[in-house]
């Protein structure tokens, strides 16, 4: 299948893995990964991590990518492409839909993201105790218009990448930006492990308590793999239609996953030493970014110059994220609706801010509307997370294993057979076999049982 000469495209290879590993690296790693980590037998957990994005992540990864760039086209397009005259043009529906409700709550918690950068920079965190700092921050969350005013600012930043198109928009801004991440990250690693007493967060990470392993922990790891890796939605199939013929697909989906699952684990490496050095308990969720972390800032030197770091680099986190997310939709309606890039990224950033502002009020004003004890904003979590994630993980394995020709498949990941992909029987019994099965158990556990955190 030859590439559509006038489709816009990656220019190269460190700004592909720039973009994906960008899309990838987000708020998920930054808070989610630590706790979940710490409170599921740290060292423990990181292994079976690493098994589930190893067996799990790396081959549902490729299969995205082989999508993506033979389909050529957006997630909806390129399963229309590869199997006309089917229902599976449904999974790309799907993950259009996704896309809408995780942008809607994720750029809520990104605009908090902003609104604490401003603060590190006018008033500090100091003197202030975890009560106080608790209490400003559920005031913040509480206030009518403040969080949405931050929320559509970070729209506004997030559209503009995406309205500049691939290679002069989103290619671009992850070249600068993912450096900058790593640069500020490796700063505060730094700054945490040199802190006295370092060591008993450290060692809470990785020592691996095997008492704590549970079943429940492996589905913890397979949720946390799919959704750190920004796997089943369509996002790297949608990037994916931007590469290059020449592209190594198995390469990059390792080296992505590679870089994912490091900064997760050096964020771990900047969040315990420092909690634990300051005999602070762990506490789980947006509590130990935006309450416990300042208050460990405000005790140190030069405190609010990290303060402003970290929260610079997680909003960095964040925006190389919401960028890849809106790019799925801006991507389904410029293609399918045939509109200007421009018109689509317009259409689909003030289409996804009215969901998001129920998202932000829910914390405040619309706190009372629930749905089966969640507010909006857990709703619209649960729903993009524990079930449309898996289920399009799902349906993106069995129709690449089982669906499309064995033979397209090795053309695609071999390039036409100009690579050696001796790892192609093993991937595809995986595909075949250990996915399907692997995803369907975390998706019927996460609908039956409840939330996957
Ligand atoms: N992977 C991102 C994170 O870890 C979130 C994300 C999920 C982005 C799904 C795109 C698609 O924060």
């Amino acid at each position: 299948m030859s590439l559509n000469q006038n489709r816009d495209s990656f220019g190269s290879k460190f700004g592909i893995i720039a973009a994906a590993a960008g899309s990838a690296v987000g708020l998920g790693n930054i808070w989610k990964f630590p706790y979940i980590t710490g409170q599921n037998g740290g060292g423990a957990f990181l292994i079976i991590y690493l098994i589930c994005v190893l067996m799990l992540g790396i081959p549902v990864m490729i299969s995205e990518f082989s999508i993506g760039r033979r389909g050529q086209r957006n997630v909806f397009g390129s399963f229309k492409t590869l199997a006309p005259g089917t229902p599976w043009y449904f999974v790309g529906i799907m993950g259009v839909v996704a896309a809408f409700v995780i942008l809607s709550f994720y750029s809520a918690v990104a605009g908090w993201t902003l609104e604490y950068m401003v603060r590190s920079v006018t008033m500090g965190f100091s003197n202030q105790d975890t009560t106080q700092l608790g209490a400003a921050f559920n005031e913040f969350l509480k206030h009518p218009f403040r969080p949405i005013i931050w929320q559509l600012l970070f729209m506004v930043f997030t559209a503009l990448i995406v309205a500049g198109g691939i290679k002069n928009g989103i290619e671009r801004y992850n070249k600068f930006l993912m450096p900058l991440l790593v640069l500020f990250l490796v700063l505060l690693c730094i700054r945490s492990i040199s802190l006295p007493g370092a060591s008993k967060g450290l060692a809470f990470l990785f020592y691996p308590d095997f008492s704590k392993v549970t079943i429940k922990t492996l589905l913890f790891a397979m949720g946390q793999a799919f959704f750190s890796l920004s796997l089943g939605m369509g996002t790297l199939i949608t990037y994916a239609s931007y590469f290059r013929k020449s592209d190594d697909l198995g390469r990059t989906a390792v080296n992505v996953s590679l870089a994912d699952t490091i900064v997760a684990i050096l964020a771990g490496v900047v969040i315990f030493p420092a909690v634990f050095s300051f005999n602070i308990e762990p506490t789980a969720g947006p509590s130990l970014v935006f309450i416990t972390l300042p208050e460990i800032f405000s005790q140190l030197p030069l405190g609010n110059l990290l303060e402003l770091v970290f929260f610079v680099l997680l909003a960095v986190a964040a925006l190389t994220s919401t960028v890849s997310v809106l790019e799925v939709v801006v991507a389904y309606f410029s293609e399918e609706l045939k509109i200007s890039r421009r018109k689509a990224t317009l259409l689909a950033t003030i289409s996804i801010s009215f969901l998001g502002v129920l998202a932000s009020l829910s914390f405040g004003p619309l706190s009372g509307i629930t749905l089966l004890g969640k507010s909006i904003f857990d709703m619209l979590d649960f729903f993009a997370s524990n079930i449309l994630l898996p289920l399009g993980g799902l349906l993106i394995v069995v129709f690449v294993g089982w669906f499309l020709k064995k033979e397209d498949i090795a053309d695609e990941i071999s390039n036409s057979g100009t690579l050696k992909v001796r790892y192609l029987p093993i991937y595809r019994f995986i595909i075949r076999f250990i996915a399907p099965v692997a995803i369907a158990a975390i998706f019927i556990y996460s609908v039956f049982y409840g939330s996957l955190g």
